[in-house]
């Protein structure tokens, strides 16, 4: 038997749980799940990530105290996780003595054995709010093409970053005062010391996925650098011990602490189970010398690998203790092919998704489409209907709706006493070798087609038979409760492999077939001369109408957190920095202010001292033409663009540049970083048209 602990990333105590979320929690308790019906001793264990200035901020803004807030977030995180069947053996905060004693244990061996050095760090101060701003407080005029209102970190305009310090007349964006530079001094965690044995650490069998081994390389590459692990009051929790007594306020940084979460929740179960018959010791998992006699798995979305495959081990391994065996990550949800989205309605809480559809009906969803790639998921609304009716209530519910009415009217509920088709069981028991092997490898997309096929294999089975027809011909009574017998054996395996996904339903699958097993092995043992109950529905259709429902539900539920109005408990889910979630509805009055123009770009030309730029001449069918500049250099040579029909906003104030002013914007697609592309049109296209 392995002795297995799992956790998922903590969701921040800013914000409620979503569909992008439990994609992660999801898998995980699918995995853990499995895992649990092979027979191994299986802990999961997860928390809220409670610290940090945003928690602090919002608390503020809700008039309570960052205790209240946390507490309050907690309780809906944990009603959100239990509507989705997530079987969590724990659910902590990082606000928690626990953790400020792992934090404290692992910050002071890394400092005792020399990993933490300091240095003064100048930094933009509120003066008003009295704190030192992150980045994303600050805005001012990018100090590359002086374009307005752009963050501490990059320009949105032009696509440069910089350093906060470097902003034109910034402003704060909590209080608008003017920041003033201070200095401070911050703890560092040198992460550089530990090169040569994260490089080893990440290059050993199976911890990691390939792709993100190859991340790792680049980041290698590009050179580890100290890690800042210190905040200036006033900052939301812990602070850090043994601080000289002239730098007092000094705090953890939200993410030094959050991990060690994972032990924290892992302690405060320890504690609750002592003395029990299911009592865990914690120096197994945790102690380094314990290292191979235990497993410990972080599955974790794609956007925090640098803290979980990086900081997280170095630290573990500079203090001494065990790292995971494997982190493991997964990718992004979109809905509808898209990022989800507010105005759409696709931006789709957990709760808001739970009070319209079935919470298991998204667990077999996610499922089909989850693989142990880092690839994007995507939710379509129309396709998860159809597969959800066409596989769950079409092939397998209906497998034992058809045959289990016969068994129980016609032969008092019991099943033959021998299986008149072993080739077909014995098939399909077998398969649940495979099955449970793409469980253990998070290939839960190739084990729901397997199962699937299973399915298949019952229904063309029972078609051939037509048991409804046999039992109206004489002398078929024997063939009657085999054919049938067969399909509640087959649907019988299949709730064994779908139990993982499908708990609720399983659990009232095995109700109706009186077993009192789903584990993995228990399929092995064919129901043969076994008396079953009444059948009763195990599932509905999705309703087109209920997803409408869901889509509409969605738009109202977050427009009305959006309003400042919005009670305590309510706002306290609004949009945070952490949520990459997008902007606010505009009218379509604030949509009809911008002018869009077909533009003919006439000349197109690199602008001598900036490596961002590119200058073009563009007719919009005015007099004269205009002078525009766009931050598109690093993607494109000057003559890709000329002759070509572009789009380009004509009623922009004018922008005066270091080069020259600016008279519109070109439109372009994507990401500022990693590559943009210009909106092009058909030559069809006139000059001057105004695009609406
Ligand atoms: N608090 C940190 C994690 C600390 S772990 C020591 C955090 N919180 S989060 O609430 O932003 O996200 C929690 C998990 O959900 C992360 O693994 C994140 O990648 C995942 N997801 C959040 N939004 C997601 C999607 N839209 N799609 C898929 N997963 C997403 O990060
Ligand atoms: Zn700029």
């Amino acid at each position: 038997m392995r002795e297995i602990l799992v956790t998922s990333a903590l969701p921040y105590a800013n914000g409620y749980i979503h569909l992008g979320h439990l994609v992660e929690y999801i898998q995980t308790d699918i995995w853990v799940r499995s895992l649990k019906a092979q027979g191994h001793q299986v802990t999961y264990v997860c928390a809220d990530d409670a610290h940090g200035t945003a928690i602090m901020l919002k608390a503020e803004d809700n008039g309570v105290t960052p205790e209240e807030q946390i507490a309050s977030v907690k309780a809906s995180h944990e009603a959100d996780f239990d509507k989705f069947l997530i079987d969590f053996d724990n659910y902590h905060t990082t606000h928690s003595e626990e953790n400020k004693h792992f934090s404290e244990l692992i910050y002071r061996r890394l400092n005792n054995a020399g990993h933490i050095s300091t240095k003064d760090v100048e930094q933009l101060f509120d003066p008003e709010k009295q704190l030192f701003l992150a980045d994303r407080f600050v805005k001012g005029e990018c100090p590359e093409c002086d374009a307005a209102d752009q963050y501490g970190d990059n320009c949105e305009v032009c696509g440069t970053t910089y350093d906060a310090t470097e902003l034109k007349n910034p402003y704060s964006t909590l209080s608008d005062a003017t920041p003033v530079l201070r200095t401070s001094k911050h703890y560092f965690f040198d992460l550089p010391e530990f090169e040569q044995f994260l490089k080893s650490w990440t290059r050993s069998d199976n911890r990691l996925q390939v792709s993100v081994a190859n991340k790792l390389q680049e980041w290698f590459d590009a050179g580890l650098t100290s890690w800042d692990i210190s905040r200036d009051a006033p900052y939301f929790g812990f602070q850090i011990p043994d601080t000289s007594s002239d730098e007092p306020d000094k705090y953890f940084y939200v993410w030094l602490d959050a991990p060690v979460g994972y032990m924290a929740s892992f302690k405060n179960l320890c504690d609750k189970r002592a003395g029990t018959e299911n009592a865990l010791d914690f120096d197994r998992y945790w102690a380094q010398e314990n290292e191979n006699k235990t497993e410990v798995y972080h599955i974790i979305g794609k956007d925090i690998v640098y803290f979980h495959a990086l900081f997280w081990p170095a630290m573990l391994s500079g203090s001494e203790l065990r790292t995971p065996t494997g982190v493991f990550a997964h990718g992004f949800l979109m809905v509808n092919g898209e990022k989800m989205s507010k105005s759409r309605g696709t931006f789709i809480k957990a709760e808001t998704y739970a009070k319209h559809l079935h919470p298991e009906y998204l667990r077999y969803y996610f499922a089909s489409k989850l693989s142990d790639k880092v690839e994007d998921i995507n939710l379509d609304l129309e396709d998860f209907m159809q597969k959800v009716n066409s596989d769950l209530v079409g092939k397998v519910v209906n497998i034992a709706s058809r045959s289990a009415g016969f068994i129980v009217k016609k032969y008092d509920g019991m099943l033959s006493e021998v299986c008149a088709e072993p080739k077909l069981l014995e098939d399909i028991t077998k398969t649940g070798d495979e099955i449970a092997a793409a469980y253990e490898n998070r290939e839960f997309s190739l084990a729901m087609r397997l199962i699937m096929q299973c399915a298949d294999k019952a229904n063309e089975y029972i078609d051939g038979k037509k048991p409804w027809a046999l039992a109206k011909q004489e002398g078929t009574e024997q063939e009657v409760q085999d054919v049938c017998s067969v399909a509640i054996n087959i649907f019988r395996q299949l709730m064994v492999y779908l139990a993982p996904v499908l708990p609720e339903l399983t659990a009232n699958a095995k109700d109706f077939l009186n077993i009192d097993d789903l584990s993995f092995s228990s399929r092995n043992q064919w129901l043969l001369g076994h008396k079953i109950n009444k059948f009763k529905p195990l599932m509905q259709r999705i309703e087109e109408k209920d997803l409408a429902a869901m889509v509409e539900d969605s738009k109202a539920s977050l427009a009305q957190t959006d309003t400042p109005a919005a009670n305590a408990n309510t706002k306290s889910a609004t949009t945070t920095d952490n949520d990459a979630e997008p902007t606010d509805y505009i009218s379509i009055d604030d949509f009809s202010k911008v002018e869009m123009k077909v533009a003919h770009v006439v000349a197109c030309n690199h602008v001598e001292g900036a490596d961002k730029l590119l200058q073009f001449t563009l007719d919009v069918g005015e007099e004269k033409p205009r002078n525009v500049f766009s931050g598109i250099r690093k993607f494109y040579e000057p003559e890709q663009l000329v002759d070509k029909k572009v789009v380009c906003v004509t009623n922009l104030a004018p922008r005066k540049m270091k080069f020259g002013v600016s008279e519109g914007m070109v439109l372009s697609t994507g990401d500022p970083k990693t590559g943009l592309t210009v909106v092009t049109l058909p030559d069809a296209c006139v000059v001057g048209d105004v695009l609406a």
